[in-house]
């Protein structure tokens, strides 16, 4: 599975440990940034990963900030993300079996390295059930079209 992943400049440490994590369980990573710990503006990143998602260039993404939030926020303009901020692993799994999310974001300033990687875990190890949830899952995607 090839999954994007990107961050502003309160993730960069963490980033770097969920990357080793995932590469050692031997996920493909694409990196977009940021690369240093300047400044920047967490809307860049959640956009270019969001559009790596939906251009099928990555199955899933991962986005960290100092919250999850911006990031976020960001991502979910972009039409056909479904991104959701998961502090802890339950919301982790259940956004990806019942929302069919593709990026799952977490703050920086909010988990640790370990918790982060449960979270990260626990979303790419779950999927989608389908059934009653894709009729629901379709019904957000309706509010996307309507504008
Ligand atoms: C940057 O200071 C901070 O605002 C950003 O990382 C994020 O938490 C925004 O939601």
């Amino acid at each position: 599975m090839k999954l994007a992943i990107g961050n502003d400049h309160t993730a960069l440490e963490l980033k770097k440990e969920v990357m080793a994590h995932l590469e050692e369980k031997g996920y493909e990573l694409i990196d977009y940034g940021t690369y240093t710990s300047d400044r920047c503006d967490y809307p860049v990143y959640g956009e270019k990963v969001a559009r790596a998602v939906v251009s099928g260039e990555a199955d899933l993404g991962i986005l960290i900030c100092g919250t999850g939030v911006g990031i976020s926020l960001a991502a979910n303009k972009v039409h056909g993300i479904r991104a959701v901020v998961c502090s802890e692993p339950y919301s982790a799994a259940l956004a990806r079996r019942h929302n069919n999310a593709n990026i799952v974001a977490f703050g920086a300033r909010v988990v640790g390295p370990e918790l982060a990687k449960m979270i990260v875990d626990s979303f790419l190890d779950a999927e989608f059930e389908g059934g009653r949830h894709a009729e629901r899952v379709n019904m957000i995607m309706d509010i996307e079209k309507r504008g």
